[in-house]
């Protein structure tokens, strides 16, 4: 019989990422397709959704270039997170999507926070009001775009409107829905009441799904187009963090995921419902049917991104890397706040800077400190999660930065616990294609997929004088933000 194929496509801040695997687990191919990311105002941050769709089209053909379409039985997603895209009645989009790293909504959020109050948005929805949150872009529409939000008649998250193109099903699943801030995530349905805060009504959202459900097929013209059946299975999906934790085996109770992707993500999976007094991490429900705490960076692998692209001029990032001698013994800090910042701050001024340099400061001292400055980040949503009594002791870690040895070095020793490397980073697009397997019964549970699929290649273990070293550092290192605060807001 003919070996069935399954797709995960993981729609990124910076691209798509398709790979393709077998239900064993063997990845016959990835494919990854870049799209233009806009900053129409300093801390704005939009993408069109018809460059999403054209080339996850396109990425589809080219991943399955060499091997028998007809093969491929199911699809699915990790998407970012948090994402507005509104269609009116004819389903076109109204506007471009506002991106889960846009600052634009601090009097939204604000507003939210302060007058609905943060007790009632946790009780209605186990989490409070962030700027990137999918709340407080609506009233922001609603308030500085009337035109455009009184024609909405749709409103979905980024890779909803993949799914909805693909299959024409008017979807999302719970993960992902979390992170609206208009799910009632205890009992995984739409809120009400946050309905009517929002000025919207629950037939403009999509329906709901856990993320290993098959919501349709892929629709008959463009499995034509595709060279795939007209039997191809399309599953929900999940939020790309918990399509990520998916993919690293990150499933059941009280596992670690760390990803360095565009932002910065530490994802800690639980059999059980649970939020924290201040909200401190977000709750969320996890892809494999039950909940996950997290806190999230907004800027990660962007920071060495931004410095290697932008300032240093190179694409030889290993190169840079080399440089790096003296790991522990760095005198520059960097705060990693170019997109001003959400976990823990909640404080959308917060700005990158570098602190510290002397005139013998090189120019490896200040990549270490951009790389150290985005661990040290971690950290402090690390300690948060240590403040709840939560004990890790181990993480797996996932994401373009993941590739990097001596970052994940500095993980392991800025936060004293031991990495395993799975075989594989590409954690989300891995998650989406494991998936499609459970919605297509090649598993009969995502923990069931993740035991047989998930393989772990290594362990990076914290080394005791280095972690001390590191310990020295990261109490310097959360002196700064709170000296530098009042500043940003002066700045902004
Ligand atoms: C999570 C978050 C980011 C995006 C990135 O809350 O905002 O991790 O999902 O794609």
């Amino acid at each position: 019989m003919q070996e069935a194929l399954y797709i995960g496509i993981d729609l990124g801040t910076s691209a798509v990422k398709l790979l393709l695997m077998n239900a064993a687990g063997e990845i016959k191919n990835v494919v990854s397709r870049e799209y233009p990311l806009f900053f129409p105002h300093p801390g704005w941050s939009e993408q069109n959704p018809a460059d999403w769709y054209s080339e996850t089209i396109e990425g589809l053909k080219e991943l399955t270039k060499e091997v028998d379409k007809t093969a491929v039985a199911g699809i699915s997603f990790g998407g970012q997170m948090h994402g507005l895209v509104i269609l009116d009645e004819n389903d076109e989009v109204i506007r471009p999507a506002i991106l889960w790293n846009d600052g634009r909504t601090t009097q939204e959020t604000d507003y939210l926070n302060n007058e609905i109050g943060k007790e009632k948005l946790s009780a209605l929805t186990a989490n409070i009001a962030f700027a990137g949150f999918t709340a407080p872009k609506i009233l922001w529409v609603r308030d500085k775009e009337p035109e455009n939000f009184a024609r909405i008649r749709k409103i979905m998250l980024p890779k909803d409107y993949l799914c909805y193109r693909l299959t024409g099903v008017f979807s999302t699943d719970v993960s992902d829905a979390s992170g609206m801030l208009l799910l009632d995530v205890k009992n995984r349905t739409w809120s009400e009441e946050m309905c009517e805060i929002c000025g919207i009504t629950q037939e403009q959202l999509p329906r709901l799904y856990e993320s290993y459900e098959a919501v349709g097929n892929v629709r008959r013209e463009i499995a034509e187009e595709l060279g795939f059946t007209d039997h191809v299975v399309v599953a929900a999906g999940a939020g790309d963090n918990a399509a990520a934790a998916v993919g690293t085996g990150t499933v059941g109770d009280g596992q670690c995921n760390i990803s360095l992707g565009t932002s910065g993500t530490i994802f800690i999976s639980s059999q059980n419902f649970g939020v924290d007094q201040n909200n401190a991490l977000h709750s969320f429900d996890h892809a494999d049917g039950h909940y996950h705490l997290m806190g999230c960076m907004l800027s990660a692998a962007s920071c060495n991104k931004w410095w290697m692209d932008e300032i240093l001029g190179t694409k030889d990032y290993a190169q840079e890397q080399e440089a790096i001698a003296k790991l522990g013994d760095n005198h520059v800090y960097f705060l990693p706040y170019l997109m001003g910042e959400r976990s823990p701050h909640n404080d959308p001024n917060a700005r990158a800077t570098f602190i510290g340099m002397t005139m013998d400061t090189t120019r490896a001292d200040m990549t270490q400190a951009v790389l150290e400055g985005v661990v040290f980040g971690l950290r402090d949503s690390f300690e948060v999660a240590k403040s709840l009594g939560i004990a890790i002791e181990r993480t797996k870690i996932c994401g373009g930065g993941a590739k990097s040895p001596l970052w994940r070095k500095m993980v392991a020793n800025i936060l004293n616990i031991e990495v395993d490397v799975p075989a594989s980073e590409e954690g989300p697009s891995m998650g989406g294609a494991m998936l499609a397997m459970v919605a297509c019964g090649a598993y009969p549970s995502v923990e069931a997929a993740a035991e047989a699929i998930v393989k772990v290649v290594g362990t990076e273990k914290p080394d005791p004088e280095l972690a001390a070293k590191y310990e020295a550092r990261y109490q310097k290192f959360r002196r700064i933000y709170p000296a530098c605060k009042p500043v940003f807001a002066a700045l902004d």
